[in-house]
């Protein structure tokens, strides 16, 4: 199995923010993570004649805020959601060889194995078990980052909603940058000192009874292949755009910390469980109002679900594609986010109200 090594960077970011967004209305959904750009045809900054400037300075706010929304982003099909995906992730700097994620499960591959359909009835099918005729009591399972299970997990994820509920069906991040700054300095030190596994017991358990069924790969990154869905990352790593420290280890995808006993490992996976759960402002819930509605957001440095409510008003469909990106690193040198900027309001170089 190949790897990808980390970039070595002296500083973040990584290129001048060159301000080409400054003259676009963008309103920041809470202090922490989340802004919401205005009356915005990202298919025009596709073809604008700065667009690489703006596409390089979004991902700079995406990187910075965690996930970026558009809404009614009616021209948007899936050529030009994948070129915008593409180009942020390039333009941004990772590794030149990577491209999008190809599902596992060739059954998830339509038309184009890189735009996947995200469809809760088609999942539900494919993963859940019928429950016990118990009422559900947590849907703490639902957060998660995706595929983190992969060497080269993904930076960015972009998805497009194509068909909504009446109501319902929103999705939520959470800031691992935040959960990594709500540590004390002895507990940033020890989570900081620890890796875990990420593992999908899931398709590692379909791969083995159907591997027929199953994309070896490579899924977006020469790492990336095989049926074994597991990797070690470091519990926290350092974002290579911005160079903030965020917490890693946690979520659906992450199964235990490394060289610790299971017990304390589920305490180690309490302890984050607590702090999402336990700080609504490090959350952002966005309602999918329209169809068109698009949101992208970036892995290394947020977690997210979405809601299950939608099951019983109707179908929600919506259509991804995320792009790979370098091995996670920690570089002990790097700054939470609080230490780089000094906390609220966050020196940002671009989101502004007008
Ligand atoms: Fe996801």
């Amino acid at each position: 199995m190949g790897s990808v090594e980390p970039p070595t960077q002296q500083s973040y970011p990584p290129f001048p923010d060159t301000g080409s967004l400054k003259g676009f209305k963008s309103i920041p959904l809470t202090p922490i993570i989340g802004t919401e750009f205005k009356d915005v045809d990202i298919t025009e900054w596709l073809r604008a004649p700065n667009s690489d400037d703006i596409l390089r300075d979004l991902s700079l706010v995406i990187a910075q805020r965690g996930v970026v929304f558009f809404r009614n982003q009616h021209k948007v099909d899936d050529v030009s959601q994948k070129e915008f995906c593409r180009r942020i992730n390039e333009l941004s700097g990772a590794p030149k060889e990577n491209g999008f994620y190809k599902h596992s499960l060739l059954a998830m591959h339509g038309a184009d194995p890189e735009m996947g359909k995200v469809d809760p009835d088609r999942l539900k099918a494919m993963y859940l078990k019928p429950d016990n005729g118990m009422p559900r009591q947590t849907h703490l399972k639902e957060w998660h980052t995706d595929s983190s299970f992969e060497p080269a997990p993904p930076t960015f994820t972009v998805l497009r909603m194509a068909v909504l509920p009446e109501t319902g069906g929103d999705t939520l991040w959470a800031s691992g940058y935040e959960l990594y700054d709500r540590l004390s300095a002895p507990y940033k030190a020890f989570y900081e000192s620890l890796t875990a596994t990420h593992y999908s017991e899931g398709l590692h358990s379909y791969a083995k009874a159907n591997p027929d069924k199953m994309f070896s790969g490579p899924r977006g990154a020469a790492s990336n292949v095989g049926l074994e869905y597991k990797s070690h990352h470091p519990a926290v790593r350092t974002h290579p755009l911005t160079g903030w420290k965020s917490l890693f280890a946690w979520g659906a995808n992450c199964l235990a910390y490394d060289n610790v006993t299971d017990e304390e490992s589920a305490q180690l996976m309490d302890k984050i469980s607590r702090l999402v759960l336990d700080n609504q402002d490090l959350q952002v819930r966005f309602h999918w109002e329209n169809t068109g509605d698009l949101a992208i957001w970036d892995n290394r440095c947020t977690f997210h679900s979405a809601t299950s409510d939608h099951f019983v008003v109707g179908p929600r469909m919506g259509w991804r594609c995320m792009t790979m990106g370098e091995k996670p690193f920690l570089d002990p040198n790097s700054k939470s986010r609080n230490e780089a900027t000094g906390g609220w309001p966050y020196k940002l170089e671009n989101p502004s109200r007008h």
